[in-house]
Order: C-alpha cells, then structure tokens, then sequence
C-alpha cells in the first residue's frame, strides 16, 4: 500500500495463492521494486497498480484467454484499454495502470533456477511488468536494451541489480529461500525447464509507437496459434502455425500438411501464403508474416519458404514460439542474396 507517504504509488497487493508460501519480506521487496520504478519515472502520487500473486493453473488460464498461449507463464500485465473502458463511462483513469499477475509457483521454481532466489525473481517479474504497463517493451533489440536498462536502474535503487546479485552470489547462500518452495507436483518437476518469458523475450504490450504495430503481431500470433491446432503432423508430429496479414488487412493462416511421400509435405508459411494467392492477393500486397511452432528459440522459416516469402515479397516476418518468444527480421535479413524473377526476365 501507498501507506500515504507522499511520492509512493499505491500497490492494491494481494496474495491469491495457495501453492507456495511467499514471505512477508519478498513482498515488501518487490513493493519496494514497484516503488523504485514509480520514482524514476516520476509518477503522481496517487497513481495505482494491483498486483496479485497467483498459483500456475490460473495464470494458464488468463495466458491462454487473453494470449492464446497455452500454458503458464510467469508474469502478465494487463493495462486499462482506453478503447474498452472510455473516460466519459467512468474510467479507466489515467492514475489507474492496471494489473500485474505473477504466478508465484513459477517465480519460486525461477528463482531457484536461475539461481538468484525468490526475492529477485519476484521483484524482477513486478519492475519488469510494471514497465510494460508504463509502455516499455522488448520487441526489438534497441527497445529490449532500453528496458533492460530502466529494470536494472530500478532493481539498482533496491540492491538487486544483476551486480549486486553477482556480488551476493559471491558470499553465497546457495539456499536462499527455498524454504519457500512446497514439493511441486510430479507431473510439474517432470516438466522441461522452461526459461521464463523474459528470459527469451516476449512481446505483450508495445510502447505508444508500436502499439498498434503490436496488436497486430499479437492478432497474427494468435491466429497462427489456433491454425496451428490443425496441422496434419502424423510423422514429425511438429506443428507450424503461420499468418500472413495483407495491406487490406486480412489475415490468411496456414499449418503444415504432411504426406507420407514426405516431399510433398508443405510447410506452415507456404499454406498460408498460398491461401492468400489463391484469394488473390499478389506479390507486394502482403505485408507481414508470422510463423510459430514448439521450438526452443524462434521458428525460423525453412530455405523453401524463404524462396515464397521473397516471390511475394513480404517484408516482415515475425518468428515466433509458442513461449511467446518473438523477432522480427527483414525479407532482406531473412533470404540474402536471394533468386528473383529480375535474374532472368
Ligand atoms: N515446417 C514448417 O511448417 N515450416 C518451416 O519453416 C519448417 C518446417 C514443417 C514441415 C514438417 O511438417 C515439419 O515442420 C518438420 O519438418
């Protein structure tokens, strides 16, 4: 809470979580994270922010609702949608920056991971979130930089910046909180480590710039997930998901079909811009394209796809995984040096 010093934000905390115990001091830890950021940037004393700690079924739940994305994640931040709720209906006012829901089960299991305890871990999953709301993302490499930055100069402000940490990791406590943690499920400890979405850099709310350029990545993202369902994988059991949004802004989607004479399988990206020709649409006319499958990394298009993406001329493409990891490329940086119609015509 604000507790009504004069510069403090107001925090609506609340631990909705039975899972795992989460100390009275990683709280006021990551109070004191939120607060650091508030300073920085100098927001109006009676600014708010909720945050709620919730166990992983729930942020499953929301990340599939609200992202398409099934499975858990660590952090979501929800911003109040001007669009949704106008001024005139009674909100959302400018002084209230939305929700912040962490999984509290997922930061336990990354603090321990990534070795820098519970405490960091939940104050770097606020500070992180709580810029996203501030309209901080990571989408491109200039962008990820700068919010890097702002989340260590407020982890700084705290004495858990990355160099504090590795100064602390010098001393070692190599136990360092879990206490905290109860016994995971079986089914959960079975799992494969996955790295959290900051980690390998989502991209959920854009800055004012990019925003609109980020919800539309997201529609495509989401789209490509859902035809993703549909992939015929019966051999590589690998799903693709693709769309590609044209300058009419329609939205074509694909998945890879697979054949038993394996040649003839086809790939994600090139059903969806298939699907798109045969409607009509021309090289030059479609102008992004997003691919997504189970990969550790991005999903990068294979060489075959390449050669369509560049006969169509697509100039963005967007590789994504259904972490929600994303990096946009250039047609240029895709296919260098690629074959065109003008080597021989
Ligand atoms: N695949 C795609 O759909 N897109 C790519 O860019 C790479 C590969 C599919 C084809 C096949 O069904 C499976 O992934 C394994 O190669």
């Amino acid at each position: 809470m604000g507790k009504g010093r004069r510069c403090s934000m107001v925090i609506n905390f609340s631990d909705d979580q039975d899972e795992v115990r989460i100390p009275k001091e990683a709280v006021a830890l990551l109070k004191k994270g939120l607060q650091a950021v508030a300073k920085i940037h100098d927001l109006p004393a009676k600014t708010e922010v909720s945050v709620s700690l919730v166990n992983d079924e729930v942020i499953h739940v929301l990340n599939k609702d609200y992202r398409g994305i099934d499975r858990p994640t660590d952090v979501l931040s929800f911003a109040l949608d001007e669009a949704v709720e106008p001024k005139e209906n009674g909100g959302p006012e400018e002084h209230l920056l939305g929700d912040i829901v962490i999984s509290a089960e997922t930061a336990v299991r990354q603090g321990k991971e990534y070795g820098h305890g519970l405490n960091r871990e939940l104050v770097y999953l606020g500070v992180h979130s709580l810029l996203h709301l501030l309209g901080y993302d990571h989408m491109n490499k200039a962008d990820k930089e700068i919010m890097r930055a702002e989340e260590e100069k407020a982890l700084q402000k705290i004495g858990l910046s990355q160099e504090d940490m590795d100064r602390e990791k010098e001393k070692q406590d190599p136990v360092h909180f879990s206490a905290a943690v109860k016994e995971a499920p079986a089914s959960r400890k079975a799992k494969k480590k996955t790295a959290s979405h900051l980690e390998k850099e989502k991209s959920e709310m854009g800055n004012k710039k990019s925003e609109k350029k980020d919800k539309t990545i997201l529609k495509l993202y989401k789209k490509a997930l859902k035809t993703r369902e549909n992939a015929y994988v019966p051999f590589s059991k690998f799903k693709v998901g693709a769309a590609v949004l044209t300058s009419s802004g329609e939205i074509y989607t694909g998945c890879n079909i697979e054949n038993s004479s394996f040649g003839l399988t086809v790939c994600a990206e090139r059903v969806a811009i298939f699907k798109a020709a045969a409607a009509g649409v021309r090289p030059g006319e479609m102008k992004m394209l997003l691919v997504a499958a189970d990969t550790e990394d991005v999903t990068s298009p294979c060489g075959a796809c390449r050669q369509v993406i560049a006969e169509f001329g697509i100039p963005e493409i967007v590789m994504a995984n259904v972490s929600g990891d994303m990096k946009k490329v250039t047609l240029e940086e895709l296919l260098p040096f690629g074959f065109k119609a003008s080597d021989f015509t």
